[in-house]
């Protein structure tokens, strides 16, 4: 079975597009547009995802660079500092082919210049008559959730309820619910997230998390019934896209990754504080607690894997600092473990780690009487770059997984590989594993989700969770 893999989603400011190497945009491959394809040019669906990807990030908001704003078709005509950006049916003499076209064109500033298929997009619907087909003003920002997508979404988030019996897909901005036995037809649960990046069942099976969030604009966790799909909360938390995390092991919160260089825990009750932690100089991808509830180790952008306290939200210390960004945190009660570009896949004893360290006082203070290579436990290294790491509900085994064809499973306490899945679609995404680590989820950017039982490693079903155009059926 092959599929067209998905073009980019969405926004480069999301670390998968920065973690997978990012396929052509679906546009590239377009031949010159003539008079009568220009003419069904919707700038909805065509115009509006390249003034998003490359321009929207700088020309929007309260204080848009140049005074122009690209948020809406008139906005867009209107212009900035010096007038009127292009007349409908006059591309060639309008200012904005004028800043993107040509050997150095001036926008967008930083980065590549658009592609030849992108700029006849923009030219042919100017040329066309900027026909405008958004709904209302601006409402292009809205999430919209296709009914048949026309490629695959990658799968950017998966989980498995504890008893094995539910399995939860991200794909880009909705939520598919299935039943692993594939005897009761999935539920698709919406978002306003552009990207979901993270979903997790809580430790009691009671509570689905969904989060993730619109870039430059918010963040979004939304709390669903599994049972019924129904929408339990949702909220609404800082001005950006929150990445992965954990439910505490209480259920009452989840902590998660964020741009601002903070863990965010976000309570379910909707009307419980959030608290921010500030630990990182960079993105957090990834935040993981102990069994106990009681510590945090985090990973990110800034390379950093670092541990804190729950309680007093401070840093107890920063245990490694890789070479390349940490994507992917996990842990039992005596070891976190984090991989990522580096593809090593590093276990930490916390008693050493954290020997001589007060959980109490200026944990950032606090110097650690333990040097790093009297707690590293080398798991084997990947033949990749590791994407996402799953602990079994136990925390007895971990999955690892990424940019390579397979998917390994160790046991925690020894750090020895109990199973191999060769042949996965790659790049995996998200990997997750159920209770007591029976069952293994594979997500993959291809759309397609796998699941195995371990450690036999037989595989149980393959879906494509969201129907796709030209496919007879989605996922039952
Ligand atoms: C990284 C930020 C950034 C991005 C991305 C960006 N711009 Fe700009 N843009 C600027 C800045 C800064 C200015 C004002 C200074 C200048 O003219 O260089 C500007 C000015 C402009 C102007 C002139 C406005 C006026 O009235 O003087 C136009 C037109 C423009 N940009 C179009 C675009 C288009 C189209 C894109 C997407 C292809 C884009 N920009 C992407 C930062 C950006």
């Amino acid at each position: 079975m092959t599929r067209r893999s998905t073009g980019p989603l969405l926004c480069a400011s999301i670390f998968l597009l920065m973690a997978i190497s990012t396929s052509a945009h679906a546009a590239d491959e377009l031949p010159a547009i003539d008079k009568a394809t220009a003419e069904k040019l919707s700038f909805r669906r065509d115009v509006w995802p390249i003034v998003k990807r490359h321009c929207w990030g700088c020309h929007s908001g309260s204080n848009p660079k140049g005074e122009l704003r690209m948020d809406t078709v008139a906005l867009m005509i209107k212009g900035g500092e010096s007038g009127e950006m292009f007349e409908p049916g006059k591309p060639d003499e309008s200012l904005l082919l004028d800043m993107i076209a040509g050997d150095e064109p001036s926008m967008p500033p930083k980065g590549p210049p658009l592609s030849a298929a992108k700029l006849q997009i923009l030219r042919g619907w100017i040329l066309t008559g900027a026909k405008d087909d958004s709904v209302a003003g601006g409402s292009q920002l809205a999430v919209r959730i296709p009914e048949t997508y026309r490629f695959a979404p990658a799968v950017t988030s998966v989980a498995i309820s504890p008893d094995g019996k539910l399995m939860a897909v991200a794909c880009r901005s909705e939520v598919v619910l299935l039943d692993t036995a594939g005897k009761v037809a999935s539920r698709r649960l919406p978002t306003e997230c552009d990207l979901v990046t993270h979903v997790e069942f809580s430790p009691d099976g009671k509570l689905l998390a969904a989060s993730g969030g619109s870039p430059s604009r918010y963040g979004e966790v939304r709390f669903f019934n599994p049972l019924d799909g129904k929408l339990i909360s949702s909220r609404r938390d800082g001005s950006d896209t929150l990445f992965r995390g954990n439910f505490a092991p209480d259920g009452k919160s989840i902590a998660l990754g964020a741009t601002d260089g903070a863990v965010h825990i976000i309570p379910v009750d909707p009307k419980a504080p959030v608290r921010r932690l500030d630990l990182h100089s960079d993105w957090v991808f990834d935040v993981a607690y102990t069994p106990d509830g009681k510590q945090l180790v985090s990973g990110g952008r800034d390379k950093a894997t670092k541990v804190s306290s729950v309680e007093t939200g401070k840093l107890l210390r920063s245990i490694d600092n890789s070479t390349e960004m940490v994507t992917a945190v996990a842990s039992d009660a005596n070891f976190a473990v984090s991989g990522g570009r580096a593809k090593t896949l590093i276990g930490y004893e916390y008693k050493i780690a954290l020997a001589g360290i007060q959980v109490t006082g200026s944990g950032n203070g606090a110097r650690p009487v333990s040097r790093r290579n009297q707690y590293v436990k080398s798991f084997e290294s990947q033949p990749g770059r590791i994407y996402d790491l799953a602990t079994s509900g136990d925390r007895k085994f971990l999955a690892v997984a990424g940019g390579y064809g397979d998917v390994r499973i160790y046991q925690m306490t020894d750090r020895k590989r109990i199973a191999l899945i060769p042949a996965v679609p790659t790049p995996v995404l998200a990997i997750a594993l159920n209770r007591d680590g029976s069952r293994l989820a594979v997500g993959s950017s291809s759309g397609e989700v796998r699941l195995y039982s371990l450690p036999d490693g037989k595989q149980l079903r393959s879906v494509m969770p969201v129907p796709i155009a030209g496919e007879k059926q989605a996922a039952k």
